[in-house]
């Protein structure tokens, strides 16, 4: 928790000034420990255990958690059935998305050539094993593959002007049998196709060094190749959101507003995942245990989302399958991912346009009551709060900036967890989450406005 001698000491002088006519809990005699709480934020605050969030933490990362997998099902049954312990109704969303296991070995030789091959995988390739002449093909635009005979042979290929997916759909179009892209720079590819299809050939990539030794070996007369990607799968695999939902507490004073407050549950492979985002989940599940019980005229959505890491698949769907009367009831989304790491920087708030909204605006109110300092904002995308943010509704994004260096490793584990942020999160989302859905507070609906999708916001893999 951050909270200062010196900021204490201002929050005890501002407690007779800043904050009107709300009660504050600050008595004369506790002043410099106390803070401006109001009332209603102590509902919240002194119901949150960090010992829950830290043991359910623990729990979810024992193992990685990856969309699609038996883990990533049990985890959707643990959180489940921690929602419903607290007393909620709980759906479950299902999808499907198109899901890729990469290949685990690579192969190629070409006849008569002397150096070594190291070839690497594109996302997306498939499997196969061909043999076939070694054939130059330039860059692998249409124009140029025109005057080839590509049919049954492997086409060689430089990386550059259109996209590697482009390539391999070209070539495999005028019959290429298998594709090999090597670098225009020096470093490795780490290359994507873009998308799953089933019209590519097997396509890996080389280094500029490899490509360029085997384009001066196939310039010296008619070579061979063979090239062979084994266990690489493309399928469609299901994932799940798990949504619990508190209702207004009293249906006449109610509001017809929604808040969300959410988190992914789903990892990375290998990587268990403590921090992205057993934590946020952890955080979501606390939230709604606290929240269960106290009266509120805004109906509360506690949502983990699957198949985030896989591109924000599960909030995506979530997003797209609302009706629009139900998606202009949501006001506000509060998203936490990765609020819990020892090795991380300072909590800040990400918004998908870098402006400030509903969300930051509440969280910027209640952590200046609790910490006396606003939680800053920025600009940034990358996790679940981007769907609701393109559907017009304010939404940002909790996390530690700079991010730690576990982030998406085996090394994301338990250990590396800090109740002390937790329980910061903890407190700051969940006392702007009451102090909107609390009873004396009016309900806002908030000006919807259609965004452009932007990629930058959800991923940055080369794919050219
Ligand atoms: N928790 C991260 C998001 C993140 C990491 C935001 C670091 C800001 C700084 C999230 O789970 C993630 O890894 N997202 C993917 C993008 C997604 C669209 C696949 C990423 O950033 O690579
Ligand atoms: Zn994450």
């Amino acid at each position: 928790m951050k909270k200062p001698a010196l900021k204490m000491a201002l929050a005890a002088s501002l407690t007779f000034s800043a904050f009107g006519t709300q009660a504050v809990l600050a008595k004369p005699s506790e002043a410099v420990q106390s803070q401006p709480y109001k009332v209603f934020d102590n509902k919240v605050i002194n119901e949150i255990n960090v010992d829950n969030i830290y043991n359910n933490i623990d729990y979810l990362a024992k193992v990685p958690r990856v969309a699609g997998t038996e883990a990533e099902y049990n985890a959707v049954q643990f959180i489940k059935s921690e929602f419903e312990s607290y007393g909620y109704g709980v759906d479950i969303q299902e999808f499907t998305f198109t899901g890729y296991t990469p290949p685990s070995s690579m192969e190629l030789t070409v006849d008569g050539f002397e150096g070594e091959l190291n070839p690497s995988s594109f996302t997306y390739t498939p499997s196969g094993d061909v043999t076939g002449e070694l054939v130059l093909a330039g860059l692998g635009k249409k124009e140029e593959l025109a005057d080839i005979d590509l049919t049954g042979k492997i086409a060689l290929i430089k990386r550059g002007e259109i996209t590697f997916g482009e390539k391999v759909l070209n070539a495999t179009a005028t019959g290429a049998a298998g594709v090999i892209i090597y670098n225009n720079a020096d470093g490795a590819v780490n290359g994507t196709l873009g998308e799953a299809r089933e019209d590519y050939a097997p396509a890996i990539a080389l280094t500029k060094a490899e490509g360029e030794a085997l384009a001066a070996h196939v310039q010296s007369g008619t070579v061979s190749a063979s090239l062979k990607v084994e266990g690489a799968v493309t399928e469609e695999r299901t994932s799940h959101n798990v949504i619990a939902t508190k209702k207004p507490t009293n249906k006449k004073k109610a509001n017809n507003d929604v808040i969300v407050v959410g988190a992914h549950h789903d990892s990375v492979e290998l990587a268990p995942g403590a921090n992205d985002d057993a934590s946020g989940t952890a955080t979501t599940l606390e939230l709604a245990r606290v929240l269960k019980n106290v009266p509120t005229d805004t109906e509360i959505r506690f949502i983990t989302f699957g198949a985030e890491e896989l591109g924000l698949i599960g909030s995506t769907h979530y997003v797209d399958n609302l009706p629009e009367d139900e998606l202009n009831r949501i006001i506000a989304n509060f998203n936490l991912d990765m609020v819990g790491s020892k090795d991380a920087g300072d909590l800040v708030m990400m918004t998908a346009d870098g402006e400030p909204n509903l969300v930051t605006e509440l969280a910027q109110e209640s952590s200046k009551r609790l910490n006396g300092e606003a939680t800053p904002y920025a600009q940034g995308g990358r996790s679940d709060h981007v769907p609701f943010a393109e559907a017009g509704i304010p939404a940002a994004l909790f996390i530690h900036d700079p991010v730690e260096p576990w982030y998406h490793t085996p090394e994301d584990t338990i250990d590396k967890i800090s109740k002390e942020k937790l329980q910061d999160v903890a407190e700051i989302v969940g006392t702007a989450v009451y102090d909107k859905a609390r009873f004396d507070n009016t309900g806002t609906k908030a000006k919807k406005v259609k965004k452009e999708k932007n990629i930058e916001l959800y991923h940055n893999k080369d794919v050219k």
